[in-house]
């Protein structure tokens, strides 16, 4: 039974749900939207572009093609960090999205809100130069630049707002976990297959060049075909690269696997927790490519280990 839910309203927090404690800033309202996009300085408006070159240059032969589509739409390297005014302009005539700005990672309630209202909120700073080629925190150049291109693509568009609404659901399961996992392992860090190539849609990886290359040439990685059920009860690592990724053929074939088919019914058969470990390949797998796992094994990102 499909329950319903008021969309146009901040999701309420059941008691039993427990949300990591985001101090919001002085000043803002419960919809964490900051007033106006930041003005940036002239050296803040040059890291986007340094950003910007270097990650373009990688884009063909990795990103997929609707991702390709969406930045020549977007025309996101005219210089310095884009307009989000523009750019929402632009999205709003194809797909009925907007980009709006925020102070910093927002609570998990408050981003569906946005989403299923298709607002992104985008982070209004940008890293400094000491960050150039890590940060944890979303800013706007992986924001803008990994997610926004995509929100061109109308199934893709879709996918995005089904997401938001989806919190709301698993907000009355308490399964916000399970669909962390899912938006992880689709939105931030996903791959499709396109004639047959493996190709990146993941926001996550295509905002950093390492991640880039390593996704889909890497040995250590495990490329395995996404089921939702096992996506969800899967564990994921936050600061660095990814031990598996998971591969759809289509964003159609996304969206029929998740909205179509109703996230009540996927919430309902999940255990809380995650049950598998994110190295593991399972028998049920439908396997493109058994990683190696030895960057993982040898310690990650400050062990020194080399990404291959
Ligand atoms: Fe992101």
């Amino acid at each position: 039974m499909t329950t319903q839910f008021d969309y146009t309203r901040i999701p309420e927090l059941p008691a039993s749900v427990y949300v990591a404690p985001l101090r919001k800033p002085a000043g803002l309202g419960d919809d964490w939207l900051e007033p106006a996009q930041r003005r940036y300085s002239a050296e803040e408006h040059r890291i986007w572009d340094d950003l910007y070159a270097r990650q373009i240059e990688l884009m063909p032969g990795h990103a997929c093609r609707e991702f390709m589509h969406g930045l020549e739409r977007l025309d996101l390297g005219r210089g310095g960090v884009p307009d989000f005014g523009v750019m929402s302009e632009e999205l709003r005539s194809l797909t009925g999205w907007s980009v709006v700005p925020v102070p910093m990672l927002i609570p998990d309630h408050v981003f569906y809100y946005h989403l299923a209202n298709r607002r992104f909120p985008a982070g209004n700073f940008i890293r400094s130069r000491e960050q150039f080629d890590y940060i944890q925190e979303p800013d706007v150049f992986h924001d803008v630049f990994g997610h926004v291109p995509l929100l061109t693509d109308p199934v893709y568009a879709d996918y995005m707002a089904a997401y938001g609404r989806a919190g709301w659901k698993a907000l009355k399961y308490n399964r916000l976990k399970a669909l962390s996992a899912l938006y992880w392992y689709t939105v931030e860090f996903g791959l499709i297959l396109e004639d047959d190539a493996l190709r990146i849609y993941g926001a996550g990886i295509l905002s950093g060049p390492t991640e880039t290359v390593y996704s889909i040439e890497g040995r250590s990685p495990h490329r395995i075909h996404l089921a939702v059920d096992r996506v969800m009860r899967t564990d994921y690592t936050i600061s660095d690269l990814q031990a598996t990724y998971f591969v759809i053929e289509s964003f159609r074939e996304l969206f029929h696997l998740t909205e179509q088919r109703g996230f009540e019914p996927i919430y309902e058969s999940l255990a809380p927790g995650f049950q598998y470990a994110k190295t593991a390949a399972l028998d049920t797998d439908h396997i493109y490519h058994r990683g190696t796992q030895e960057y993982e094994l040898r310690g990650g990102r400050g062990s020194g280990a080399r990404p291959v």
